[in-house]
């Protein structure tokens, strides 16, 4: 696929992920709780994890409504993690998407509600009406999207997260880490991409979807790692500088920052090959998404 062929997908995929999300999320929720949510998940954001679904499910010919469900889905799910890790609990951070962090703007409360309420949403919008999604399509969608979020996936990585500051991990614990932290939603997006198929997929295509998405999740979290050192926060839309700050152990801290980016490269690579051995005829979409997320600068 040539650049044009991505850039027209891409623009095309998020102008209706951004449509979906400004008509999902409402305005009108009680004592302006609406308020603080839309500002956390509207006008910002890579919108990674919903092209990651959507080029999956492009690959796999899936379920039109359910891929921009679950697209905007884990999007919510994402959304609502980045509030919460900004609190003045987890990484106190007052600079988000190029907007003051929704606590900033909104106090603590309304922002551990918006959070709680961003979450729940997500899993309504995978629910729809039987007539629009098959019902046992909504299942595994949210099967897959809670093991993501929960404690085996983002939220068991934040707590791991906290409880590492001022400690030398091991690259194997650090990994753990990522991959759970935010390895999790990343490869759960891919996967909830696949569970749009309307037909069985091959064990093949499983697995290289599976191997796939591990790959680009662990790739994002060591970009993310690196960039905290090398990007300005005006290009980032967050406070550069943090992790070494606030004492956490990252690839770069464990690694240094050449060998950070020899394993992001590794790591594109490894999403390569996996999706040489799905067997999948349309992976274009795939292999363009994991070289951004290897050579991305924000
Ligand atoms: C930031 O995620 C937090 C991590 C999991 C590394 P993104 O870099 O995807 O943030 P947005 O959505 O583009 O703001
Ligand atoms: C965030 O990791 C992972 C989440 C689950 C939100 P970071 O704490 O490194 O993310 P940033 O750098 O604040 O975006
Ligand atoms: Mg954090
Ligand atoms: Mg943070
Ligand atoms: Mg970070």
């Amino acid at each position: 696929m040539n650049t044009t062929d991505f850039t027209a997908w891409s623009a095309d995929a998020l102008g209706q992920v951004e449509q979906a999300l400004s008509d999902w999320v409402p305005a009108a929720a009680p004592a302006g709780l609406g308020d603080a949510m839309r500002y956390a998940v509207l006008d910002g954001g890579k919108r990674v994890r919903p092209l990651l679904v959507l080029a999956t499910a492009a690959a796999v010919q899936g379920h039109a409504e359910a891929a921009l469900r679950a697209a905007c889905a884990v999007e919510l799910i994402h959304a609502y993690s980045l509030v919460h890790d900004d609190m003045p609990c987890m990484d106190n951070d007052v600079l988000r998407r190029g907007k003051p962090t929704v606590h900033v703007q909104f106090g603590e409360a309304q922002a551990l509600l918006a959070g709680d309420a961003l979450q729940a949403l997500a899993f309504e919008l995978l629910t729809p009406d039987p007539g629009q999604v098959p019902s046992a399509m909504q299942a595994d969608l949210c099967r897959c999207l809670a093991r993501a979020a929960g404690e085996a996936g983002m939220a068991g990585g934040q707590a791991i997260d906290l409880a590492s500051v001022g400690k030398p991990l091991s690259e194997a614990q650090l990994r753990h880490m990522h991959m759970l932290k935010t390895g999790a939603l990343l490869q759960g997006s891919v996967q909830m991409g696949a569970e749009c198929a309307q037909s069985p997929l091959t064990p093949q295509a499983r697995d290289g979807l599976a191997r796939y998405g591990a790959a680009v999740g662990l790739a994002f979290q060591v970009v993310d790692d690196i960039l905290d050192v090398t990007a300005d926060s005006a290009v980032l839309g967050k406070t550069a500088g943090k992790d070494a700050a606030a004492d956490k152990p990252t690839y770069v801290s464990v690694m240094g920052l050449d060998a950070s980016r020899a394993l992001a490269a590794q790591l594109g690579d490894e999403a390569h090959q996996a999706l040489d051995a799905t067997g999948l005829a349309h992976v274009e979409l795939l292999r363009a998404l994991a070289e951004r997320v290897v050579n991305r600068s924000n």
